[in-house]
This record gives structure tokens, sequence and C-alpha cells, in this order.
């Protein structure tokens, strides 16, 4: 069988992703491998159209299209998503290559937010018609353990007989809906005063006369002072990450001093109040431009940039039919400990109904960041949170050794339960009188009563 491999690694032969591929082709030799570097070549794919038909061509003629990526930010690598672009934008000629091939999805990661990522990829191939056998979302490490390979290699085999067999393939997401609508905003005369906080707006392109457009230009009107507003183009954002890790010692990026956007983060970012990011949804996600942008801001590494800030985003495009790219969002603001204050688009009423929400959205801003409020976590910044110490604390400290002494000096390793002095001698004792039948029936018997009693004592109290 004819299977292609779409390596979706900027590091090319040396994406661990691709070695799982290598590791399946040593225990199945009999199919025809081939493996196209296209998050390494994307420049060259997008300037060559010879090469872009020529790797069209194999996806033509293949079997079965293996999907292998590392995890970037949420998501896939930005190079590899201008590939998904690409495809697209490629009109159905291009499209049509893909339809009814099988194909699975091979991730690499430290499981943070792998689940968005592969969301993401099963609806493209879902977008593209093509029979989507399943995902493998693996531990970077995983199969150097022995008792992990079978697993990937089962998936594999899977995978060989779906082919074989032509069996039946479940589709799982809806093809998004984009309204025919045109916004046209109204100038309203109510102002909101920024009162000195600093609020940044950042966007991916200023088309004037797009919604997104628009809608950058009504929010900047809402305000009674100018705001500072950057374009990708103008903070000299010129590489897309290839995940070298130099930054990992000192939060120092290759591409410092060779493009602007390390000192843009650095200067104009993580002094502001407020930051906005503004975009168009492109395919299931906003512009891979965006995601070259959030990709960069990986050399902070797993060590927030905008603890306690507000965050929000005006977007243009059917973000409530894509609630994976919701959680994204959510994911982002969680782990840089933001305050997610809103997300604003041109999906639903006519455009007064969108003055008013991008009114009310300036204006959630500022009260948000005057009160100092930042939502309670939820699982999004919790769990990230428990991933990144556990690892910066375990395997990746020694590559990670910015975020190590950030954990250490900010407190990060106290929140490890086995600290915890209080509940350590609090369990030996109570562990030790659960041991008597006794002491367990009054436990459960009072344990509602016992949880909700301080609860109780504060509310009874004086208002303090
Ligand atoms: C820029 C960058 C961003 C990353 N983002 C994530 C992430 O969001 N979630 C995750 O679990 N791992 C993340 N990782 C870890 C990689 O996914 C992981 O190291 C992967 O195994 C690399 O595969 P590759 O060698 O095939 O490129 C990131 C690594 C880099 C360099």
């Amino acid at each position: 069988m004819k299977i292609l491999y779409l390596n979706g690694s900027p590091k090319g032969d040396n994406s661990v992703t691709l070695q799982y591929l290598l590791y399946l082709k040593k225990k199945f030799p009999d199919h025809d491998y081939k493996v196209w570097h296209i998050a390494q070549k994307i420049k060259s794919i997008e300037k060559q159209p010879d090469l872009f038909q020529e790797i069209l061509k194999d996806v033509k003629s293949a079997e079965g299209i293996i999907w292998g990526f590392p995890l970037y930010c949420l998501l896939l690598p930005s190079q590899f998503k201008r590939f998904i672009e690409l495809i697209f934008e490629g009109g159905k000629d291009v499209q049509d290559k893909f339809k009814g091939k099988y194909t699975v999805a091979l991730s690499t990661s430290i499981h943070f937010y792998d689940h968005t990522c592969h969301n993401y990829m099963q609806a493209i191939c879902d977008d593209l018609d093509m029979k989507y056998v399943g995902k493998f979302s693996a531990d970077t490490w995983d199969i150097l353990n022995r008792k992990n390979r079978p697993t990937w290699l089962a998936f594999g085999k899977k995978f060989f007989s779906a082919i074989q067999d032509t069996k039946p393939t479940i589709k799982s997401f809806m093809p998004l809906l984009s309204r025919d609508f045109s916004y046209i905003p109204t100038n309203s005369s109510k102002k909101i005063q920024l009162n000195g906080k600093k609020l940044v707006l950042i966007v991916d392109n200023q088309d004037s006369t797009s919604n997104i457009g628009k809608m950058i230009e009504q929010f900047q009107s809402s305000f009674g002072t100018s705001i500072s507003i950057y374009s990708h183009e103008n903070i000299d954002l010129k590489f897309p990450c290839i995940g070298c890790m130099k930054c990992g010692y000192d939060n120092r990026c290759s591409y410092d001093g060779k493009d602007g956007f390390n000192e843009f983060w650095r200067n104009h970012l993580m002094d502001a109040d407020i930051i906005v990011f503004a975009g168009e949804m492109k395919d299931r996600y906003l512009s891979s431009q965006w995601k070259k942008f959030l990709d960069r801001a990986y050399f902070r590494n797993h060590t927030p940039s905008f603890t306690g800030k507000q965050f929000g985003m005006l977007i243009s495009g059917p973000l409530s039919q894509n609630p994976n790219l919701k959680e994204i969002i959510q994911g982002f603001a969680e782990f840089q400990q933001m305050n997610l204050s809103g997300i604003i688009t041109d999906e639903f009423g006519d455009s007064t109904d969108i003055d008013a929400l991008i009114l009310n959205f300036a204006e959630e801003l500022i009260y948000n960041v005057k009160q100092k409020f930042i939502a309670p976590h939820s699982f999004h910044g919790v769990a990230s949170q428990k991933i990144f110490r556990d690892d910066v604390y375990g395997r990746l400290r020694f590559v990670c050794q910015a975020d190590h002494r950030h954990y250490k000096t900010n407190g990060y390793y106290q929140s490890f339960p086995q600290n915890n002095k209080v509940f350590k001698k609090i369990n030996r004792k109570m562990m030790f009188l659960s041991r008597f039948k006794k002491f367990r029936t009054q436990l459960y018997k009072r344990i509602a009563d016992e949880l909700v009693r301080p609860f109780k004592k504060l509310v009874a109290a004086p208002y303090r």
C-alpha cells in the first residue's frame, strides 16, 4: 500500500514524531512509504507551484495519508497550518485530491492541549471529505518505553486494515456556515475612558473594508483617547518558530535582533493592562499568520507573560460553530493567567447589535481592569499549570531552565500536594482513625456538615 506521511514538524528529518512512522515502517516494511517535510519546506511550497503540485500528485496516488505533527501552542505549527490554508485556497481541484482518502493523525507532545489540536485536525479531514480512521496522540517519549510500543503498532495495523478492507468511518464535524453579512458601524457618541490604562490591540491584517477591519475601527473609536494598535507587519514578525528550544535556557530567542517580535512582546505587551487580539477565522482557526505570532511567543516557554491582565478578542467568522477554537482561546488566556473579558464576533444580529456589543466589550475591559477582576480559572488554567509544574520540575528541567527559575521563585513547587504540611498532618491523623469502623460511621454521617461548617460561619459573620 502507498502510505504518504505529511510531516508537520519544522525539524524535518529530526522530528521525533517522524521516528514513530519510521518505527512503524520497521514493523510493516511491505508498504511503500513516502515522506514530505511539509512544515520545513513551507516557504518553497508556497513559492513554487510545481513543488505543491508534486506533493498533490503523491496525495492523489496515496492509499493512506498520515498527518504527523508536534503540538505547538495548543495546535500544530504555523508552517503546517499554512499548508492546510494552501489546500483550501487551491479550491476544489486541490481539495478533491484528499477526498475519500483514508487518513490518521499522529502527534507527539506533553499532552498540553493535544485534544484541541486533534479536534482541529479531525475537523480539517472532515472538511476535506477524507476517511478519518483515528488519532494517535503520543507523549513525546512514549515509544522509548517498551510497554508503549505495541499500542502504536496496533494503531498502525488498524489503519492499514481500514484501508485494505475499505472500512466505514465516522464524521464528527459539520461544515462551518458563514453568513453573508456586511457590517456597517455607526459611530457612538459615548466614549470609554482609559483612565491611564494601557490597552494594546494586535491585528493580523488591516483591511478596512472587511468586517474585521470595521470591527477594529469601531472598537478603537469606542475610546475617548487613542489606543495602541499594531499589525503583525509593523511589529516586524518575520520568522516562524522552528522549535530550536534555545529559549529554554534564558528566554532568549534565536531570532532576537533578527526581527522585531521578541522586542515587541517584551516592550509593548508585557507592560500593557489590557490586550486585545483581532482577526478573521480561517478554516477552523485564525490565520496561520496569527499562529506564527503565537508560536513565537513560545520564547517564554511555560512561563506566563501576562499575569493579571485583561484579554479579549474581536473575531470575524462563525465562532459559535467552532467550540474548539473557543477552547483554545480560553486555554491561551488561562495559561497566560489573564482574564478573558470577552470575544466579540460578527456572526449574530445586525450592525447595531454589533456596535452595542463592541461598546459594551470596551466598557467591560475597563471595568475589569479597574476591579482587578480575574475570574477563577477553570480546568484550562488549573490543569495546564499542573502539567507544566510537574514536567518542568522533572524531565524538562534542564531544557527549560528559565521556567524552573521562575517556578522556584514564584512558589509553583509549593503547590505539590506532598509539600502541604497541614494536609499531610490531617491525612495522617484521619487515615489512622479511619481504620476504626465506629469512627468511619461518624465521619461519613457528619462529613457534609463538617465541610460546610466554615462557610456557614463566614456567611453568618458581619461583612468584612
Ligand atoms: C514552539 C513549541 C511549542 C510547543 N507547544 C506544545 C503544546 O502546546 N503542547 C504540548 O503538549 N507540547 C508542546 N510542545 C512540545 C512538542 O510538541 C514536543 O516536543 C514534540 O514531541 C516535538 O515533536 P517533533 O520533534 O516531531 O517536532 C511545544 C514545543 C515547541 C518547540
